[in-house]
């Protein structure tokens, strides 16, 4: 069976990370969590008061990318592989809702994308390769086998980012979710360099009334059906 490259893009809190996490793990695929990535470079800036608030000192930022190294580890007993800045595990870290208010900002930099793009598609240079995020489908990996753009309402998207929060012990509002879901929506999909929208080729998924079985099933068959396609 060949291997094939799957680019799943779409609005923020849809579940990607959740279906393609399950999906590399089933096809023996590695997965990338390109957002992490997005993520870390904003938790430098903030550690480093690049960004703040008030204030957004993108040169400094620009100037300081080269001191940015980001690594994943999988991590057996989670199943998963853990992200890393400079050496520290910074996986927590960077899931806060705070991080959450700052990355659209840094991810509208181009210098910041052209160098997190560059690692992506070395990592998946390979294929066997399952990659979420915003432009995966788009620019990362225009030639990507299988393409999925999932979507769902943004009040469910909201209570299952919430939900997550909550159980991980964050203090938030349900309305300072929702709101950061809106404005991050509304910043990656009109941002200059590689805004967020659907590739031509790509499978349109609303989840909004799926729960994560039957959103895992369709999309493994849809899968499956591709993989063989282009094994004839
Ligand atoms: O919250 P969610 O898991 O949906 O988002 P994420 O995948 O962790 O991505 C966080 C942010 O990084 C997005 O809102 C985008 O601003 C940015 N991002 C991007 O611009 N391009 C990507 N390929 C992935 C994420």
């Amino acid at each position: 069976m060949e291997r094939i490259t799957i680019a799943i893009d779409g609005f923020s809190s849809t579940g990607k990370s959740t279906v393609a996490k399950r999906l590399a793990k089933a096809l023996g695929y590695i997965y990338v969590d390109s957002g992490a990535m997005y993520r870390v470079v904003t938790l430098y800036a903030m550690q480093h008061n690049f960004i703040n608030k008030s204030s957004f000192d993108e040169d400094g930022l620009v100037a300081d990318l080269n001191k940015i190294h980001i690594s994943f580890q999988f991590n057996d007993h989670l199943g998963f592989a853990e992200v890393y800045l400079n050496g520290t595990n910074v996986e927590k870290q960077i899931r806060t809702l705070e991080v959450s208010q700052f990355v659209s900002q840094i991810a509208t930099v181009s210098e910041v994308r052209q160098q997190l793009v560059k690692q992506q598609q070395q990592m998946g240079v390979d294929k066997g390769v399952v990659m979420d995020g915003r432009d995966i489908g788009t620019v990362v990996f225009p030639n990507a086998e299988l393409k999925l753009f999932m979507t769902a309402s943004a009040e469910t998207r909201a209570q299952r980012r919430y939900d997550e929060l909550l159980e991980r012990g964050d203090e938030v509002t349900y309305e300072d979710v929702l709101n950061n879901v809106q404005t991050r929506d509304r910043i990656d999909s009109t941002r200059e360099d590689s805004p967020l929208t659907m590739a031509k080729d790509a499978i349109k998924i609303d989840n909004s009334n799926m729960d994560l079985e039957q959103q895992f099933e369709y999309i493994y068959q849809l899968t499956r059906d591709r993989i063989s396609q282009v094994s004839k």
